[in-house]
């Protein structure tokens, strides 16, 4: 065997441990988001823990009525935005309660079963 074939066996070895990695990690995934409001996963891509930080405001300890009345502003184009004017007229008002409620529950809360 030369060292070619090595590597390149080594290689193969490395894509097929990593598929059932990536599929654990879809599967352990899916039920964080079943039971989210449609819409709200997409919140949370932009607006992350406190914790970390970004320069994105988070939305963590927000009540959902704090979260419904920027949306109402920021469709109105009463408050100034870069990118939330566009994503709050996108949902309706009814679309926006229902994100602001889950959004609004602590993490555990979010996820647990009735
Ligand atoms: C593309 C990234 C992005 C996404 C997706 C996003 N936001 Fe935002 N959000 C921002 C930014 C940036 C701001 C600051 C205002 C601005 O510049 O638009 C903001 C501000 C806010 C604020 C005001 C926060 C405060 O404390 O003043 C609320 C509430 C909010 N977003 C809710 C939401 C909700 C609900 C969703 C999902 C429907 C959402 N955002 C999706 C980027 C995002």
């Amino acid at each position: 065997m030369t060292s070619h074939d090595l590597s390149a066996s080594k290689d193969r070895r490395g894509r097929r441990s990593l598929a059932p990695v990536l599929l654990m990690t879809l599967v352990a995934s899916a039920p964080a988001w079943a039971d989210a409001a449609p819409g709200a996963a997409a919140c949370t891509g932009c607006h992350g823990p406190a914790a970390l930080g970004s320069a994105i405001p988070s939305l963590d300890g927000h009540a959902a009525a704090d979260i419904v009345a920027p949306m109402q502003a920021f469709r109105s184009g009463e408050r100034e935005a870069t990118v939330m004017d566009r994503i709050a007229r996108g949902f309706t008002e009814e679309e926006t309660r229902a994100i602001a409620e889950w959004l609004a529950k602590p993490e555990a809360a979010r996820h647990a079963k009735p």
